[in-house]
């Protein structure tokens, strides 16, 4: 199977090499080679999740184009995001000899490329950095964007916007992940499909079967479109100042509470898959969101085993108040993305008052729907 290469333009000055499919890890040495970027070592984070055999392809790949490689394998998973492996990382980074001219390899889940890409946004004054996305999450949405970051008392709360130069999303990965890791995963696609459009939602669903089974021709393409939709929006607002990226928060407000309310039982994905619908909800009430569209937003998350209910055992208050509305709000208003219609978000300004309402409501109608 062919890989799928391209370039995508977030400036002027910043630009990603992305490439998809079966195998891409060992194309990466190549891509960095005819980026004419002299870099005079590559070193590459890995993560303890991944099996060893894949990140010592890359390691052979990148020694055959000449390169000097070192490796340093960090465990994964949410602790890898703290300060502690982040001192770590500076500490091997000056040990090994790492100047301004050498390329930091992030190989793992979202973990270990937040924290990795936060060190090689600060490490003298940050260098450049490629991401190796290894779980479908990382693979569909966290690789891009240039957000990098570390949990501090909160999470996320310490981190810089760091675009990597090359994205490699190889779906020979994706046979080692649990079937929770993976179907968590497609939550984030179906958000991207969304805001992208119903032809994007077809696809997934014509494609359901193809997609379970982790074929490496449908999951490149749906990785690559995910990407795309991502890449799209973060063109636009590429260090969050207009707005437009909070459109990628769709779902996201009622999924933090999701998990909270859970402890974090509930996964990432599957807090956001029940995002998802119940701000659909809260769409039809606010934007005119035709409520067929609630339908089929449910039927395709529950096509790929998402939950779509909101736990029975947390009251639509209790709910609001994990939202943490508040917060978010800036003057007397609070902003929202919200769908006018499958692949038509926008954001919506809500007084405090309005927008607990309303979440409320939506919260109790998808719970007794
Ligand atoms: N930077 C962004 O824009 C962005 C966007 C979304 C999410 N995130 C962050 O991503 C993190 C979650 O990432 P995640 O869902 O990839 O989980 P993760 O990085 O926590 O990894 C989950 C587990 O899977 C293991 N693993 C990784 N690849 C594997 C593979 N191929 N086979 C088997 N096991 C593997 C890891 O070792 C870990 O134990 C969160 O911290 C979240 O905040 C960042």
């Amino acid at each position: 199977m062919s890989l799928e290469h391209s370039t995508w333009a977030i400036n002027e000055s910043i630009s990603v090499d992305i490439a998809v499919g079966p195998g891409a890890r060992i194309v990466l040495p190549r891509l960095v080679r005819e980026a004419g970027r002299d870099y005079t070592s590559i070193l590459i984070v890995a993560d303890s999740g991944v099996p060893g055999r894949f990140v010592e392809d890359m390691v052979e790949a990148f020694t055959r184009e000449g390169f000097r490689v070192e490796k340093l394998v960090v465990k994964g998973g949410e602790k890898a995001k703290s300060i502690n492996t982040v001192v770590g990382l500076w500490e091997w980074l000056l040990k090994v000899g790492a100047d301004r001219w050498s390329l930091l390899v992030a190989y793992g889940g979202g973990a270990v490329s937040d924290a990795a890409g936060f060190a090689a946004a600060t490490y003298m004054r940050g260098i450049d950095w490629a991401t190796v996305p290894t779980t479908l999450l990382s693979m569909a949405d966290a690789a891009a964007g240039g957000k990098t970051a570390i949990d501090f008392n909160a999470k996320n709360i310490i981190g810089a916007f760091h675009h990597p130069r090359f994205i490699v999303a190889d779906t020979e990965h994706l046979e080692t992940l649990d079937e929770r890791n993976y179907v968590s995963g497609l939550a984030e696609v179906v958000k991207h499909a969304l805001l992208e459009g119903e032809w994007f939602l077809d696809w997934l669903r014509r494609n359901r079967e193809a997609i379970l089974a982790r074929s490496h021709a449908e999951a490149s393409k749906m990785i690559r479109m995910s990407l795309d939709t991502k890449m799209k929006i973060v063109a636009r607002d590429y260090r969050e100042r207009k707005g437009d990226r909070m459109l990628l928060n769709l779902g996201h407000t009622v999924a933090h509470a999701v998990e909270k309310a859970t402890g974090y039982t509930v996964s990432h994905g599957e807090a956001v898959a029940i995002g998802l619908v119940v701000e659909a909800y809260a769409a039809t009430r606010i934007t005119g969101l035709p409520r067929s569209s609630i339908e089929e937003i449910r039927e395709t998350l529950s096509l790929f085993g998402l939950p779509t209910r909101p736990p029975s055992n947390i009251s639509a208050d209790e709910a609001v108040k994990l939202m943490r509305l508040d917060k978010k709000r800036r003057g007397d208003k609070l902003t929202l993305p919200l769908l006018e219609a499958i692949g038509r978000p926008v954001l919506v300004d809500l007084r405090l008052d309005e927008a607990e309402k309303v979440l409320a409501e939506a919260w109790r109608e998808a719970g007794n729907a």
